[in-house]
């Protein structure tokens, strides 16, 4: 019986071949010699920075005009995008195309890109440094903060900080706010509280938007643009 060598697969995964391995492939000779995890993540760093290139480009040539290609639009009813988490945008795409999160402008784009790109354009975005905006009302930003913080008992409204963090940047359970377009997050919550973001993952933002007025809305907005 052939004396058998132990290489690896794609996934790192050990593979026994016969000895005969000069006959296999250049890519798998290189394997034997870089060992298991060189090979497996030489494999990774190339579908990695094909896909990085893929959305960049989809970056500049869609997405950009409205979003900005650093992710920091520049016009308030266009969200931006820069150091939102990665998952948060692809599933946000994901909700646009399955015409659950209804937009009138985003669902005609998302029509035009392969859902396989969703996961490596919410890569790039998050990836940007995310800018802020100047505070404008100082007064309806220290009402803001409070809210943000403590949250209003008195309505059942729950602090946003629990879920978005203490700086509004976020966390694995609800999206970065800090330093977005007052007027996008006016317009938010005023689509959870008409249901016109109408999914599983927006249940609670209905529920606690429902239950803010348009003071608080409107203070909420002015402390989290500036942060
Ligand atoms: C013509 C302008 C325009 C273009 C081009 C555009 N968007 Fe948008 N995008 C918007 C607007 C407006 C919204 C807010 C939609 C709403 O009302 O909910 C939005 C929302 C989004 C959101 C949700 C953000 C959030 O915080 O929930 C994501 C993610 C997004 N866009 C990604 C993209 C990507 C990726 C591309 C390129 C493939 C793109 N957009 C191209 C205008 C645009
Ligand atoms: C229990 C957790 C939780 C609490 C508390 C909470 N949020 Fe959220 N928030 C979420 C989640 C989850 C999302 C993402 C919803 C989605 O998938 O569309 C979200 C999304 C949002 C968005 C939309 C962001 C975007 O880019 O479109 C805004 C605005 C927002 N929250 C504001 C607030 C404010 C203001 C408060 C406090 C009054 C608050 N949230 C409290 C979980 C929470």
């Amino acid at each position: 019986m052939e004396e058998q060598l132990n290489i690896c697969d794609n996934n790192g995964n050990g593979q026994k071949i016969s000895p005969g391995w000069w006959r296999t492939t250049g890519r798998q000779r290189a394997a034997i010699l870089l060992g298991c995890a060189g090979w497996a993540m030489s494999g990774l760093v190339v579908a990695q920075s094909d896909d990085a290139d893929k959305a960049k480009t989809i970056v500049a040539t869609v997405c950009s005009a409205c979003h900005g290609m650093d992710g920091n639009s520049t016009v308030a009813t266009f969200p931006k995008l820069a150091g939102r988490q990665p998952e948060y945008v692809a599933r946000e795409l994901r909700e646009f195309s399955s015409g659950k999160r209804k937009s009138d402008i985003m669902a005609p784009i998302v029509a035009t890109i392969d859902p396989d790109d969703f996961k490596a354009l919410g890569q790039y975005f998050s990836a940007q440094k995310p800018t802020s905006e100047p505070v404008l009302d100082q007064k309806a930003a220290d009402a803001g903060k409070k809210q943000f913080l403590e949250g209003d008992e008195a309505h059942g409204v729950p602090s946003c900080d629990a879920c978005h963090n203490t700086d509004a940047s976020g966390s694995k359970r609800a999206p970065r706010l800090a330093g977005q377009h007052r007027q996008y997050l006016i317009d938010q919550l005023h689509n959870f509280q008409n249901d016109v973001r109408n999914y599983e993952s927006a249940r609670v933002m209905r529920e606690v938007a429902k239950r803010l007025n348009d003071d608080q809305i409107k203070a909420l907005a002015e402390y989290i643009t500036g942060l």
